[in-house]
């Protein structure tokens, strides 16, 4: 792992040193001041490129497309809010996906599985422990974004999202985020409409580099990756981590997400 991952800067294989103590508490410091922290230079040069020359022809061959017409609540309706609120303005997500199962031997998969990084990013979130999914399609998902597609405005399901950014895009395909948009008790619908239509003045984009692991805080920020443009495509493996061992998806989950149950 050593010659894939630069453990020199980021110290994982070295849990409860110094240096580990430290990497850990400038990430909650990041996390808790940002809603993020960024690995950048986490893959060692060069590695990103193999990552992606290895998923590169089943993503051409064989991903799932996913298009999709959503709000940003990803439902079809909010029962307090009038179907025409300004907070319900739809928006379009495309994106192509590759599942686990269909790159088995990867080097994504390789440092999903990585047990020291599961220990970090539990130490890094305030868990006793993480564990990898047992889905043989949801535990590692790569992503693809071409010219015109983006992932659109949303909130994530889980508290924390982990992605390693494979290939950037020419140009777009950054992370746009408007931070703490809504809270848990004060769903901001107003605030929501504003972001919706771009008069947020507290929305950030953030361009990441290829090899750059990030942590995300995602429940309540809302986020989007903003529309593609050039030739290349924007790659990004998304890994998923659970407090829970053995975690599946339902084979609902899995046609609504992938197109298939199996
Ligand atoms: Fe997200």
């Amino acid at each position: 792992m050593k010659d894939i991952l630069d453990l020199d800067r980021y110290p994982l294989d070295r849990e409860g040193s110094a240096e580990w103590q430290r990497l850990v508490e400038q990430s909650i410091a990041a996390l808790e001041a940002g809603g993020m922290f960024n690995l950048e230079g986490f893959l060692r040069p060069g590695v990103a490129e193999m990552a992606v020359r290895e998923i590169k022809p089943v993503m051409d061959a064989r991903s799932h497309v996913h298009k999709r017409t959503h709000n940003i609540y990803f439902k079809p309706d909010i029962p307090e809010l009038a179907p025409d609120h300004p907070a319900l303005r739809k928006v379009e997500t495309i994106s192509h996906t590759v599942c686990a199962d269909q790159i088995p031997g990867s080097t994504v998969l390789a440092i999903y599985e990585y047990e020291p990084l599961v220990r970090f990013l539990a130490a890094t979130m305030g868990k006793a422990r993480l564990h990898v999914m047992q889905d043989p399609l949801a535990r590692t998902n790569v992503m693809a974004y071409r010219a015109g597609e983006a992932l659109n405005w949303h909130f994530d399901r889980s508290e924390f999202t982990t992605t390693l950014l494979l290939q950037q895009a020419e140009r777009g395909g950054d992370l746009e985020y408007r931070t703490d948009l809504r809270s848990d008790d004060n769903p901001n619908y107003d605030g929501v409409a504003r972001l919706l239509e771009g008069r947020d003045p507290q929305a950030r984009i953030l361009r990441m580099k290829p090899g750059t692991l990030n942590v995300f805080r995602g429940k309540n920020t809302a986020h989007r990756v903003t529309t593609v443009e050039g030739n290349r495509e924007r790659m990004i493996a998304v890994f998923s981590y659970y407090e829970k061992p053995g975690v599946m998806f339902s084979d609902e989950e899995r046609i609504g997400f992938y197109g298939r149950a199996a």
